[in-house]
């Protein structure tokens, strides 16, 4: 199964300027929508809160402390998932990427803000795949990786 990290980032890697952000500067939502449409999509319990749509049509897992991702993932009869955040959730799942779909936007976040990964302990090797616009004259596309194993 692909387990596929999907993020609107900024230039600096930022996600967003804290734990309880309503996200309104992605550009990406309608490409988020139709990539994840179908399939199951794992996101951490503070992002359910910060939701500001239904993701209806997918099969939606929320993460707590007390879940273990590689159990999850066993349980999940898909052949991908996508990984939605937010930080501790893509670390939490960083051991299991096959892919990083990012959408970088043209601003920075101050150094205070929630980057991509909370605490990583290890380099993660990327093979660029492809690239796909989200809005051209803006310069935002997103960018696709395969985790190089
Ligand atoms: N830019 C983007 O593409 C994007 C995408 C998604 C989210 N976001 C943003 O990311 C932010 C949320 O990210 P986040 O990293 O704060 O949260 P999160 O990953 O969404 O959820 C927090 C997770 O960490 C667990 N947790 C909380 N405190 C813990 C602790 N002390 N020890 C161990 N586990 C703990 C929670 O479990 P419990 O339920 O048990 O507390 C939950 O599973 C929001 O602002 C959201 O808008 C941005």
């Amino acid at each position: 199964m692909n387990v596929i990290l999907t993020a609107a980032v900024t230039a600096n890697g930022m996600i967003a300027h804290h734990s309880d952000e309503v996200i309104e500067w992605s550009l990406d939502l309608a490409l988020f929508r139709q990539q994840t449409m179908g399939h199951t999509v794992i996101m951490g319990s503070n992002t359910e809160r910060t939701l500001a749509t239904d993701l209806d049509g997918r099969n939606v897992i929320v993460m707590h402390r007390d879940m273990d991702p590689g159990e999850v993932l066993k349980n999940i009869k898909d052949e991908k998932c996508y990984i939605i955040g937010g930080s501790r959730t893509y670390t939490r799942f960083a051991p299991y990427l096959t892919h990083l779909y990012l959408t970088f936007h043209p601003l920075i976040l101050s150094s205070q803000s929630l980057h991509l990964f909370t605490a990583l302990g290890n380099d993660i090797d990327l093979e660029f795949i492809g690239k796909i616009e989200v809005d051209g004259e803006k310069g935002v596309y997103q960018f696709q990786y395969r985790v190089k194993q």
